[in-house]
């Protein structure tokens, strides 16, 4: 069961328990009962026993909240179209959150420089090295090997864009299916370089790609590096932002000097 509906089953049950506990209440204490106190056990319920029901501990607030957003609401006559259209917004844009559990973050500039020192690292300076070594001199340095860059759910499109822009880069291509990001990624890759797809990361064949980049979520890990594996060639590299494939030794592991300290795992093919 999705934890959005395990959420909500949670709160439909707790619901149902005060209900009968209205109904038989006038045996002993007669009515009215302020509506605030009906709201207030049937939020603390909801939240202490949502943990123990098997939501994240940290969906206790969320539980204790939502009760209390649908009173307030109540009280206030704010039309339900307004919570509707609120949910269909947060739809548009986080769309992949409940379907693939990864939501909309974005990657951070620190970040891009460091793509662009793994360019130099693994695109550049080793084919100069190796040519150099092969050669016997430390001057020759062999063209650059051609980037061709994928970033799997591109967000807004920054990573695409930055990529188009540098000078080792051939193709710089991004898949995105939530809505809202979709389209302001298509429009900033319109406007300032690099390509931006409609596709699911799962129908994105990887052969062509030498530099594929995803910052997703634990969940999808195990499922997309089997992927990597079977679709990428030899030589190529695939770098994921914070989250590690589960049981995999990355080639390297980067830890940037940003404010979140972000740690790239890089693997090379
Ligand atoms: C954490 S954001 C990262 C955005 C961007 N790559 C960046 O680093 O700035 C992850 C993105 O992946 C998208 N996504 C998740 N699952 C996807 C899927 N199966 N197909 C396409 N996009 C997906 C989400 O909609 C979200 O925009």
């Amino acid at each position: 069961m999705s934890k959005v509906l395990r959420a909500f089953v949670i709160q439909l049950g707790v619901f149902a328990v005060l209900a009968s506990g209205v109904y038989l209440m006038p045996y002993w204490v007669s009515p009215p009962y302020p509506i605030w106190v009906l709201v207030l056990i049937q939020a603390s319920v909801a939240a202490l026993i949502s943990c123990k029901l098997g939501l994240p501990c940290w969906w206790r607030w969320i539980q204790f909240l939502m009760p209390w957003g649908l009173f307030v609401a109540f009280e206030l006559q704010i039309n339900p179209w307004f919570g509707l259209a609120g949910f269909v917004v947060l739809w548009l844009v986080f769309a992949n959150a409940s379907k693939e559990r990864v939501p909309l973050y974005l990657t951070n500039n620190t970040t891009r420089q460091a793509f662009r020192a793994l360019i130099e690292q693994h695109f550049v300076q080793n084919e100069a090295v190796e040519n150099a070594s092969s050669e016997g001199s430390d001057h020759q340095a062999k063209p650059v090997q051609p980037v061709h860059f994928m970033d799997l759910g591109c967000g807004l499109g920054g990573n695409v864009v930055f990529m188009a822009q540098q000078p080792e880069v051939k193709t710089s291509i991004g898949v995105e299916t939530a809505p809202v990001p979709y389209l302001l990624a298509r429009f900033f890759s319109g406007l300032r370089g690099g390509q931006v797809l409609a596709q699911d990361i799962w129908k994105t064949p990887l052969q062509d790609c030498n530099f594929v980049y995803a910052f997703l979520s634990t969940e999808p890990m195990p499922r997309l590096w089997q992927k990597v594996q079977l679709e990428m060639k030899p030589g190529a590299v695939f770098v994921s932002n914070s989250f590690a494939v589960p049981d995999v030794d990355p080639s390297e592991i980067w830890e940037l000097s940003d404010a979140r300290q972000t740690r790239l795992f890089i693997y090379y093919l």
